[in-house]
């Protein structure tokens, strides 16, 4: 018997890799080595019909070539889909899965720490109880700000911007402020009392800004230095969304010219940051290594959900998380 090949590119947590190792009607072909270099990815491809990918894995037109015409779907473990070509697969009718809603209450919480770790000098405080620096309480050593009265500006106000600004709320008091990016008015806004403003309102008037977007071509380098130019002198700014949504450049300029607060970053240009990237020279930045959706919890709901749309999609099935293309 002939079963159908599904690529998996990296192994999963263990109930998602006992939920794709279980399924008797597949072959599994499973990259078990960490990150899947490119060339290993263009050699295990060929003939697939479904291929089960990380955000790490470019998934273009020249995967789509060499894996050829038995590709049935593809199925991004991620809610992110920069990484994919969807024009590529919509040409070729290649489904589509991806894993919106299952990560947004981990990624939120996630913004939500940064937001509050670049508030409160967190990663100095951190360094100065670690390297010694410690002395007798003082009444004016590392002091940060609070977020009682503050205006936060969330930019893109989807599924992850929507709960972040919900856990921001409680923290803003009776006189904070809510104000939102996104191309229509949301729902989400009514319950948040949030108001729609225009990007060049919303990055002059925001005490703290996070960045929940989506990367595509009107986001990439949104945040350059003539936006970092306007913007509050001791604005937060937290991006949990991608990297390239900042003009990194433009940020580290900016955080040398003393033009922005406190910076909280998830995810960078590239990733990982090398150690010496200058980046992790200023005080006020606080990088962590894209842990957004890095809870158990989400990352085995997350992984079971793409497992079920690439089997769906191999079996013919509807696929349970769709992207229509
Ligand atoms: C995503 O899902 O797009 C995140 O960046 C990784 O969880």
């Amino acid at each position: 018997m002939v079963f159908p090949k599904i690529l998996l590119t990296r192994t999963m947590p263990p109930e998602t890799q006992k939920l794709i190792e279980n399924a008797q009607d597949i072959e599994l072909i499973h990259w078990k080595d960490g990150s899947i270099p490119r060339d290993q990815l263009l050699k295990l491809v060929p003939g697939v019909s479904g291929i089960l990918c990380m955000i790490t894995e470019k998934i273009d037109s020249e995967v789509l070539d060499v894996a050829g015409p038995n590709l049935k779907v593809v199925s991004t473990n991620s809610v992110g889909y920069d990484h994919v070509d969807l024009n590529e697969l919509r040409k070729r009718k290649i489904l589509f899965g991806y894993t919106p809603n299952v990560l947004t209450d981990a990624t939120a919480e996630l913004t939500a720490l940064l937001v509050l770790a670049a508030a409160r000098r967190m990663r100095e405080g951190i360094c100065a109880v670690e390297n010694g620096e410690w002395k007798k309480w003082s009444p004016v050593w590392l002091l940060g700000t609070q977020l009682t009265n503050k205006t936060v500006g969330i930019v893109g106000l989807g599924r992850i911007g929507a709960a972040t600004a919900h856990r921001l709320k409680p923290f803003l008091g009776a006189n904070g402020k809510i104000i939102y990016t996104a191309n229509s008015d949301k729902q989400a806004a009514t319950e948040l009392g949030a108001t729609r403003v225009k990007f060049d309102m919303l990055i002059r008037e925001a005490d703290v800004i996070c960045i929940c977007c989506s990367l595509n071509n009107q986001t990439r380098e949104m945040f350059d230095y003539d936006v970092f130019k306007v913007m509050k002198k001791n604005v937060i700014l937290v991006n949990t969304a991608r990297g390239p949504i900042i003009q990194q450049d433009d940020l580290i300029r900016a955080l040398s010219e003393g033009l922005l607060g406190s910076v909280g970053l998830d995810v960078t240009t590239p990733e990982p940051l090398d150690p010496d990237h200058p980046l992790l020279k200023f005080s006020n930045v606080t990088v962590i290594p894209h842990l957004g959706s890095a809870t158990l919890e989400t990352r085995t709901t997350m992984g079971n959900l793409a497992v079920e749309n690439v089997l769906a999609g191999v079996r013919g099935q509807p696929l349970p998380s769709p992207l229509e293309l």
